[in-house]
């Protein structure tokens, strides 16, 4: 989106907004020394060509589960450079939850030219095999909230890659990540599973502390703003907020929304009074989520988002006419009821809304209310208007 909305105050506090988004990935991690020497340890053959690695990563959301394993990949390419050559890839099971999706999304981010449709799932397995033997390379898979997959029952892809190399004359083709924040879920594996990942390959973050959460914090506000507009006192209080669930997002958006406020105010500095916690809602679904849903599920979201931002739910109905009216705006044909509806359910499944049938129901068919729990309207839409173009 255009850089003027990066701006959005005087400009005496904020310097740079990129280390506030969730994307941004900081150089070093507060407090989790501990879970990245787990995984050395659990990596600690690596080096050797004919070794593959598994790991499973739990932890409650925020607790920077998929943080730790992009810094640790990060680290891992590093420490590796000129012996072994790691191709890291990350796939989050919410946006792509089925296993033809996720082999899609690794064979896309090996090759962006890669077709999308026409091959079984043993010829992408192959191709990406050859992929990483013509180029001399090890992959570093990442399954990010691979809860979903395993509630959606669509973990024989995972059986299939961890037993990638048996059966043949290879060996160390690829190490495998799993990222889940309900760790009881894992349980559900079938036992080859289960045994292929082995006992020893787990490590549990802990939610974060009050003292976590203030480096964290600190660590954001260092980054992005002037020096000395956000004092002690402000970092503090939102630690103490955000020690309630332990989710270093909360500090993180807490810290965003009081720069922003006092920012628009034209002051030059952030004070306590800037904080409002009861106008954030804790997020278990990241913004940049949206940014591979097809174009008309942005759309549907995108109206969905304007209402909620005013309002608690919206009805089916509503949220349709809200529909066509951003369809119009960024020159789209509107798609059917059905489809319509179909969108919305599929939207529900990867946890950005809710819906409910409304108690009172009047004339044909049953109305439906919608609502957004678990993430920021307002946030969203920011993101869906900057990633949707017009047509
Ligand atoms: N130890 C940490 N140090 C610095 N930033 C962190 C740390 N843990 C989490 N974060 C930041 O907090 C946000 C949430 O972390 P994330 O890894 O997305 O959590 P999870 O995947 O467990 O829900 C991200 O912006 C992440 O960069
Ligand atoms: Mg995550």
């Amino acid at each position: 989106m255009a850089d003027y909305l990066d701006r959005i105050g005087a400009g005496k506090i904020l310097v740079d907004r990129s280390p506030l988004s969730y994307d941004w990935t900081p150089s070093t991690l507060v407090g989790r020394d501990d879970s990245l020497s787990e995984l050395a340890s659990i990596f600690s053959q690596i080096e050797n060509p004919d070794t593959s690695c598994k790991a499973v990563i739990t932890g409650p959301v925020g607790s920077g589960k998929t943080v730790l394993t992009q810094v640790f990949a990060n680290d891992l390419r590093r420490h590796l450079e000129g012996r072994r050559k790691i191709v890291h890839v990350h796939v989050n099971c919410r946006n792509h939850p089925s296993g033809p999706q996720v082999l899609q999304q690794i064979a896309i981010s090996l090759d962006e030219r890669h077709p999308e449709r026409g091959f079984s799932a043993g010829e992408m397995i192959q191709s990406i095999k050859r992929y990483l033997r013509t180029h001399g390379a090890h992959m570093l898979l990442v399954l990010d909230e691979v809860d979903v997959m395993i509630r959606r029952d669509s973990t024989d892809l995972i059986y299939r890659l961890l037993r990638i190399d048996e059966g043949q004359n290879e060996r160390g083709t690829m190490s495998i990540i799993l990222v889940s924040q309900d760790s009881s879920l894992l349980r559900l594996f079938e036992p080859a599973i289960i045994s292929r990942l082995g006992a020893s390959s787990r490590v549990n973050l802990h939610p974060y502390n009050k003292t976590d959460l203030l480096q964290i914090a600190r660590q954001r506000a260092e980054a992005s703003c002037i020096k000395g507009s956000i004092g002690e006192d402000v970092l503090g209080k939102i630690a103490r907020y955000a020690a309630e669930s332990g989710d270093a997002r909360l500090a993180i958006e807490l810290l965003e929304a009081a720069i922003i406020r006092a920012e628009k105010e034209g002051k030059g500095e952030v004070g306590i009074e800037d904080i409002h916690p009861s106008k954030i809602r804790s997020a278990s679904v990241e913004p940049n989520q949206v940014d591979d849903l097809t174009e008309h599920k942005k759309l549907i979201l995108l109206a969905i988002c304007r209402r909620l931002k005013k309002e608690d739910m919206v009805s089916s109905g509503d949220a349709l006419k809200l529909y066509h009216v951003v369809c119009e705006e960024f020159g789209f044909e509107p798609r059917g009821y059905t489809t319509f509806w179909k969108h919305v359910k599929s939207l529900e499944q990867s946890g950005m809304i809710e819906s409910q049938t409304a108690s009172a129901t009047k004339g044909r068919g049953r109305t439906q209310h919608i609502t957004m729990s678990n993430m920021s309207p307002g946030v969203l839409e920011t993101r869906l208007s900057s990633v949707l173009s017009p047509n």
